[in-house]
């Protein structure tokens, strides 16, 4: 028998090779080559124009029946959808293991089988244990069927059977196409499998969901190749120790990508957080120093949050710096500004720096929050309790403007801040915000005298 043609792929963008390579000829990526036994191409010369039996058609021409949105029962996850789920839209769902996916898209299928039969097909956990969970989670209704299957086609054939509106994969990578002799969760079987649940949802009409791990570098292990062959990809994020749960659209063809939605995972499964705020404020304590509260943008949406700051005397030769939600590079730019511009000796001391409540910060505009914490610890002098701090700091220790300060500075005042500190506006401050105080200013310095810091 003559031996199976084996090729590579590349693990990250699904490109194929027939020869080993250490760096990706297509996405060039490094050390991503696995081989595996080459589908078989299915005839027709690559790039021979088929026949199409589908004719143009005039745009203006096409009749447009505008297709219906299934809600989910959770504004949070709804809004990221772009105002619910697309009924014959498709959709991946990323996350790293255990963070909640199971989870999420079992309570929306509860939600979704109002609209019709919904079939849950679980390649991970067996009938029994996804039954004891959903126990758990309250998800008893008549129209939720569940199938564990890891034979993807014997899984769709059962799926024939139902009318569904919707249908849930879990996982694409815990799934196999049998005529392909590769493993599950390869990259062949990933885009086989996804290729299979798609032709059959579009056939079906109904919508369609896939569960997709991610890899520790933040990358759909293998199935990045997934994010084109879907009409909406989403990140399920958050660290594993805490109850916070961040949901992001990467791509969506029925809304935009700047929605988050905000989860809390608690004994009865993922409660949406509607005033994240209040989460991420929720224990802060009052004139306490070492604290400042900041406001970033997630995507449209502000969020209050608290930079705490630890300044100690060092015992090592090179005093440690440690950011935890905060980029790390940024805190040592502060640092250095904070020694060269404001002579504030931090050398021989250690500089600890966390966002509080498990959210990770890249808005510059956390940067004065971040200072005045580290300074606020240093003196060990507390800031006022209703101040918010906004802006970005530069290399000369100046205050660079942020984008949609009118948004920030009212999501503080919703929540009782009394003044801001900020940089300098570009337009007339005259009508902002009238609830808060802004004290515009020019530099760190000069942001730290209005706070009572310096000297
Ligand atoms: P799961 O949905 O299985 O994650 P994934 O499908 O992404 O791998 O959820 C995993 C974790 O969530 C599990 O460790 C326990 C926790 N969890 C709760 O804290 N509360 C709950 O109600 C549920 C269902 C899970
Ligand atoms: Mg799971």
């Amino acid at each position: 028998m003559a031996k199976a043609k084996t090729m590579f792929f590349c693990s990250d963008c699904g490109g194929s090779s027939a020869k080993w390579f250490g760096r990706c000829p297509h996405c060039g990526a490094w050390n991503t080559a696995v081989e595996e036994v080459a589908p078989d191409s299915g005839g027709g010369k690559p790039g021979q124009v088929q026949m199409a039996a589908v004719k143009p058609q005039p745009l203006n021409k096409l009749a447009v029946d505008k297709c219906p949105r299934y809600t989910l029962g959770m504004a949070e996850l709804d809004n990221v959808l772009g105002g619910g789920l697309h009924a014959e839209g498709s959709l991946l769902l990323g996350g790293e293991p255990g963070i909640g996916k199971s989870t999420l898209l079992l309570q929306a299928a509860q939600a979704a089988a109002k609209y019709g039969q919904v079939l849950y097909i679980s390649g991970e956990e067996s009938a029994q244990q996804i039954a004891e969970r959903a126990l758990r989670l309250n998800v008893m209704c008549d129209n939720v069927y569940l199938l564990a299957q890891t034979d993807i086609t014997a899984a769709l054939q059962q799926a024939a059977e139902l009318t569904p509106a919707l249908i849930i994969i879990d996982s694409v990578q815990a799934a196999y196409v049998p005529e392909l002799d590769s493993a599950a969760g390869s990259v062949p079987q990933v885009r086989a499998v996804a290729a299979a649940a798609i032709a059959f949802a579009r056939l079906k009409r109904c919508a369609l969901m896939l569960i997709g791990h991610v890899t520790k570098e933040g990358q759909l292990a293998g199935p990045r190749i997934l994010e084109h062959m879907v009409d909406t990809v989403l990140y399920f994020e958050g660290e594993r120790y805490n109850s916070l749960r961040l949901l992001r659209a990467i791509k969506n063809r029925f809304g935009s990508t700047n929605e988050i939605g905000v989860f809390e995972m608690g004994e009865m499964g993922l409660q949406p957080l509607s005033s994240p705020s209040a989460y991420f404020l929720q224990q802060r304590q009052s004139r306490i120093s070492g604290s400042a509260v900041a406001c970033v943008m997630q995507g449209s949406r502000p969020l209050l949050v608290e930079a705490q700051a630890l300044v100690a005397p060092s015992s090592f030769a090179n005093p440690r710096r440690q950011a935890l939600g905060f980029d790390y590079s940024r805190l040592l730019m502060i640092i250095a500004v904070l020694e060269r511009k404001l002579g504030l000796p931090l050398g021989n001391r250690d500089v600890y720096l966390n966002i509080a409540g498990g959210l990770r910060v890249d808005d510059p505009a956390a940067d004065l929050a971040a200072a005045a914490a580290i300074v606020s610890s240093f003196k060990d002098q507390a800031l006022e309790d209703n101040i918010l701090l906004l802006g970005e700091i530069g290399l000369l220790g100046e205050l660079r403007s942020i984008g949609q300060e009118e948004k920030r500075l009212k999501e503080a005042a919703a929540f009782g801040f009394k003044a801001a500190v900020v940089p300098p506006g570009k337009r007339a401050p005259s009508t902002r915000a009238a609830a808060l105080k802004r004290l515009e200013t020019a530099d760190l310095a000069q942001a730290l005298r209005v706070l009572s810091l310096s000297g």
